[in-house]
């Protein structure tokens, strides 16, 4: 019989390890992977046709091209689901004051902080901005990740928050890696409305979400609910804007201070409720009942020298379905590693690492409403896969700091491979 012929074939794994389904996990059923020992991954275009049986592949499939794991582990393409990757400069000296005791807030307080990522943005050329920001979606890729969802958020007035957001969309015109873009316009009061900043929450809601909205350039809106930026009223405000401008809402709740975020985020019918440190029972209760996300940034606390973390475990416990993010940003957590967060979410919070694989995975896309068509390898997703030199999907959590990642496959195409040893031997 003549041989079908496809574009890419995966072949030489040790294992294929993925969730199933285009929703998300919730409670028990977060650690739910399916592993199949030696099996082999077809793909026609951007799709995935078919997993099995690796001499059963062979035999049916005629491949353009083979890419070989080498006994490595292969994996569903990994979704961040919260970044903050439009900045210039980075606030080292920040960390340095926060390892001789200042807090994160007392930094904000004293004009450092976002705003101080601020004045980078707003002096930064868009030109300037889209080549840090290729940089960090090539790092993204060569780290797994396949899609970010990518916040706005340290331009602060109408035109540079534009600005912001315009970079991103011709970013992932020209990148692999699939941006979810989301306006952070109410990420903190700038310098200037500092006096009275209601007319700041004015403009956010009367120029910036109807500018947004109609030139297309987010599809959700986002705000740092804290007292300190801005609170439950101010919030509601702008969560309501957006909704009524057909953009779906995603919080900073209950990050530093125990606000009310997670409960509002569930009035709000918001896709996500994120960090979460100070979440309450009512707070959880409110989510699960709402269906409302927790996203988790489990290294943060660490960076940020913060005592209390998210009550991870507790929240898988009650019926959510968390997806863990990096929330890359050069405030409080300069990491890119989506496999550095699985083990860290592993540690601190008790995840499996199969928990840890899905709420990267299939969650995250989920948490997105990309769950159809991303998350999962499973005939008629999209081909995003990444290729690892693990022995097996645990070590994903288990091995720190290294990138395990030896390929990664966007869409049906090969778009990262990694480099030759060093030549030594
Ligand atoms: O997710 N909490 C607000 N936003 C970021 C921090 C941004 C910054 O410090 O630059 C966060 O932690
Ligand atoms: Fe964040």
């Amino acid at each position: 019989m003549p041989r079908e012929s496809i574009d890419l074939l995966i072949t030489g794994a040790a294992e294929v390890a993925t969730a199933r389904g285009s929703t998300a996990l919730a409670g028990d059923e977060l650690g739910t992977v399916g592993v199949l020992e030696g099996a082999a991954v077809a793909i026609r275009g951007e799709t995935l046709l078919e997993i099995g049986p690796e001499a059963e592949l062979v035999e049916r499939y005629e491949a353009s091209e083979v890419l070989d794991a080498e006994g490595g582990t292969v994996l569903p393409g990994f979704v961040d689901a919260h970044t903050h990757p439009v900045f210039d400069g980075t606030r080292e000296e920040e960390f340095v004051l926060r390892l001789q005791g200042a807090r994160y807030a007392e930094i904000a307080a004293a004009g450092g902080g976002i705003l101080s990522t601020v004045r980078g943005v707003r002096s930064a050329s868009r030109e300037q901005l889209l080549v840090l920001l290729l940089e960090r979606l090539d790092r993204f890729l060569e780290l797994g990740t396949t899609t970010v969802e990518a916040k706005s958020g340290y331009g602060l007035t109408t035109e540079d928050e534009l600005k912001c957001l315009e970079v991103l969309a011709e970013a992932a015109r020209l990148h692999p890696v699939e941006v979810v873009p989301t306006f952070l316009g109410a990420h903190d009061v700038p310098e200037e409305h500092r006096g009275a900043p209601e007319r700041y929450v004015d403009m956010v809601v009367q120029e910036m979400l109807p500018r947004v909205a109609e030139a297309g350039l987010a599809r959700y809106c986002d705000v740092f609910t804290e007292q300190h930026t801005f609170g439950l009223e101010a919030t509601r405000r702008i969560a309501r804007a957006a909704q009524e401008l057909g953009l779906g809402v995603r919080l900073h709740a209950d990050q530093l201070t125990p606000l009310g975020g997670a409960r509002l985020a569930a009035e709000l019918g918001a896709a996500t409720a994120d960090h979460l440190e100070h979440v309450d029972e009512a707070g959880m209760e409110a989510m699960r009942e709402a269906g409302v996300q927790p996203v988790l940034c489990p290294l943060v606390p660490l960076f940020l020298r913060e005592p209390q973390e998210a009550p991870g475990r507790a929240l898988v416990s009650r019926g959510l379905a968390p997806a863990l993010a990096t929330d890359f940003n050069p405030g409080s957590c300069y990491l890119q590693s989506l496999p550095e967060v699985a083990s860290w979410a592993a540690l601190r919070y008790g995840f499996t690492p199969a928990e840890a694989l899905t709420a990267v995975t299939l969650n995250a896309a989920a948490s997105l409403d990309l769950g159809a068509r991303l998350g999962t390898l499973e005939p008629g997703k999209q081909a995003d896969v990444v290729v690892t030199d693990l022995p097996n999907a645990q070590h994903l959590a288990y091995e720190l700091a290294r990138s395990p990642v030896r390929a990664v496959v966007k869409r049906g195409r090969v778009v990262h491979a990694r480099g030759p040893r060093p030549n030594w031997r």
